[in-house]
């Protein structure tokens, strides 16, 4: 038996609703368990969401629900929408779960009776966004490199976590498991942060400050910090201490994360399991990040991509591999509409659609639809074949998807589909067909493309399983048992001659970008677009927003930022403003003109520019209209 497979995902915060990082992440992790059960592996798929802590009760404030009806309602948003993307998840943990706070308090008190956790006043800096405080150098300019925004010194009496304690520890460990975090760049990282002394943790926040959390075992004042709650999820899905499958999956874990969470699990996280003398995970898998012109996808951007979206417009096979495919497992990459039709168009449509289709409609031309038998002579004489390139590739495949480099697994697939694509062009099956002497290469090469076919189908398993399906459907297979395991993969000629072939159709219908576009555009005018108002607020928290009338001074295109222009706006100061209005206005027609602006809208970066305040437009499709006054006011004049 192969070893156990255990992969956990983040667990999502529930302050915004999911979107296509997330879906990046959860579907990753899908494919890694489903390439495990290519191998008879026992596999255990964790995700879930992170449900306690001040962001949460900030976005139910926002949301004017209470904490406990606003996390039901975002986390099942999350549960819902996995099985949509066709993830097939063990387990959905949420940290409000009674299991799983029963499980913090136990490490809690356990770390504390070891003496590693102590009483401490402390004075620092504190930065809301991230609900933690920063030392000076981790600043940019005095600033939270995250949030961009001062941390406020607050004095407070905490408990603290004694991590410095482990740092040489820690060190050893990353150098002696040299795939402890992966891919090798994000280990570095870890290990340079480790060259300066480590501070230790603060674990707790008064209950004056917040409730919402789980109450320290040993002080009923405070609650505990959301990481030391959240990263023990890992454990407790899995019934630690002394559950089954905490035994059974727990030596083999693996956590995905992308690097905005690297410090947690490469160092507390590790530290924490030390303290508590629970054995370290294995391997933590980190990846870049999705950006949209340059800018990383975030929901405190506002620049989302709805997978749910994509997946309608797109199909769900395609999106899923345009995600594994264009992102190299590590690093950043840019998400747009065009290269995601880029890739349907050319890798799924030209390479593999048509492969699939100019097999199967030979087959029924040629041979009436029935896997043909093969002539040991001809094989002889057509050697070596498509049999020596097909086991290339799923070792190669099989090699790549271990280590978490998924784009270069498909990569290996797609080197085989073009194999294939060349073995056809070479043998020229329609010219043999004229000649009755031929017979038996035709045979012999029909047949070795089904079962190529049929190896293809398998290698893209995990990754886009509906088509899979489909293709093995197709060949007659019987699919009521897994098609895709890996012995059958290394297994040359076992398709049967005789089994019935169904008729070729499109796997993957050619995209149109501008007819898509127009069709959006025209289903828009004609009001298909349910007609949807967010729900009601109340006066108080309209007038939490501070509306003034700004005048251009000046502005000016922002270089490779295609939407985007740069403004100065007077608006009693001035503000530097990045708006999203290059394809309606030329940077000149816009001086001088007045301008609605959000100004109490918390500074975001923008391509690198911080955006301070926020320029109000109508927006249809890609036309936009700024708003306006009707008569001259003066800058700053508040708006209500
Ligand atoms: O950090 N590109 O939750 P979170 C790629 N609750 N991946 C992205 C992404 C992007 N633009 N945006 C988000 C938290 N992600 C904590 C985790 S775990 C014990 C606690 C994905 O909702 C990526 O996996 O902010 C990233 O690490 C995660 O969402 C952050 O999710
Ligand atoms: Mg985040």
């Amino acid at each position: 038996m192969p070893e156990p497979f255990y992969i956990t995902t983040p667990i999502y915060y529930v302050n915004a609703r999911p979107h296509l990082g997330h879906a990046y992440t959860t579907i990753i992790a899908d494919v890694a368990s489903r390439f495990n059960t290519m191998r008879h592996a026992d596999t255990f798929f964790l995700t879930g969401t992170d449900e306690h802590g001040d962001k949460v009760v900030q976005a139910a404030k926002n949301e004017n629900l209470s904490s406990r009806a606003y996390v039901d309602k975002i986390s099942s948003l999350f549960r819902d929408l996995w099985p949509e993307l066709n993830i097939k998840y063990d387990h959905f943990i949420r940290t409000t779960d009674q299991y799983h706070i029963a499980v913090v308090e136990q490490i809690l008190q356990r770390i504390y009776d070891s003496g590693d956790i102590y009483f401490s006043e402390y004075e620092g800096l504190y930065c809301f966004g991230c609900e933690r405080f920063y030392t000076q150098r981790e600043l940019v300019e005095g600033k939270c490199p995250d949030h961009d925004t001062a941390p406020e010194i607050i004095k407070e009496s905490n408990y603290f976590f004694k991590m410095s304690l482990y740092q040489d520890w820690l060190i050893d460990h990353i150098k002696k498991n040299h795939d402890f975090i992966r891919p090798e760049r994000y280990k570095n990282e870890v290990l340079s942060f480790l060259k300066e002394p480590l501070e230790d943790l603060c674990i707790s926040r008064p209950k004056t400050r917040l409730k919402w959390g789980i109450t320290l075992p040993f002080d009923k004042d405070y609650v505990t910090y959301v990481w030391f709650d959240a990263l023990l999820n890992y454990i407790s899905a899995l019934g630690y201490p002394d559950g089954d499958l905490f035994k059974k999956f727990w030596p083999v874990a693996q956590h995905i994360v992308a690097k905005d969470i690297l410090k947690p699990h490469g160092i507390y996280w590790p530290i924490m399991l030390k303290a508590a003398g629970i054995d370290i995970y294995k391997h933590l898998n980190v990846h870049g990040y999705w950006n949209i012109d340059q800018t990383k996808m975030s929901k405190s951007l506002g620049n989302v991509t709805e997978p749910l979206e994509q997946k309608k417009i797109y199909g769900l096979d395609q999106f899923r591999f345009f995600l594994v495919k264009d992102m190299t497992f590590g690093l950043d990459s840019n998400f747009s509409e065009e290269a995601l039709v880029q890739r349907i168009n050319s890798d799924l449509a030209n390479d593999l659609g048509n492969l699939f289709s100019r097999i199967l409609s030979m087959a029924h031309k040629y041979f009436n639809g029935v896997v043909p038998e093969t002539d040991p002579e001809a094989e002889e004489e057509l050697k070596p074949g498509l049999e020596p390139d097909a086991l290339t590739a799923v070792e190669e495949f099989e090699k790549e998807m271990e280590i978490f480099a998924f784009h270069k697994a498909l990569e290996a697939v797609w080197v085989f589909i073009s194999s294939m694509n060349k073995y056809i062009d070479v043998t020229a099956p329609w010219v043999l067909a004229k000649k009755k002497s031929a017979k038996n290469q035709l045979k012999t090469i029909i047949y070795n493309l089904l079962e190529g076919l049929r190896i293809i189908s398998g290698m893209i398993y995990p990754v886009m399983p509906d088509t899979a399906l489909l293709i093995q459907k197709h060949l007659g297979m019987d699919v009521s048992e897994p098609f895709y395991t890996f012995d059958r993969l290394y297994a040359w000629k076992r398709l049967e001659p005789g089994t019935k072939l169904l008729k070729s159709i499109t796997l993957f219908p050619r995209i149109d970008l501008k007819k898509i576009k127009a069709d959006i555009k025209r289903q828009t005018e004609a009001g298909d677009r349910v007609f949807e108002i967010k729900p009601e607020i109340t006066f108080e928290e309209l007038a939490k927003i501070d509306f003034r009338v700004g005048t251009v001074v000046h502005s000016e295109a922002i270089p490779k930022a295609k939407k985007l222009l740069k403004l100065e706006v007077d608006i009693g100061e001035k503000r530097t403003i990045v708006a999203g209005i290059s394809e309606s206005y030329n940077p000149d027609a816009l001086t001088g003109k007045q301008v609605l602006i959000a100004a109490n809208l918390k500074p975001a970066k923008i391509m690198g520019i911080l955006s301070n305040g926020m320029l109000l437009a109508a927006v249809d499709d890609k036309v936009c209209s700024i708003a306006t006054f009707d008569k001259k006011m003066k800058p700053g004049i508040s708006v209500r």
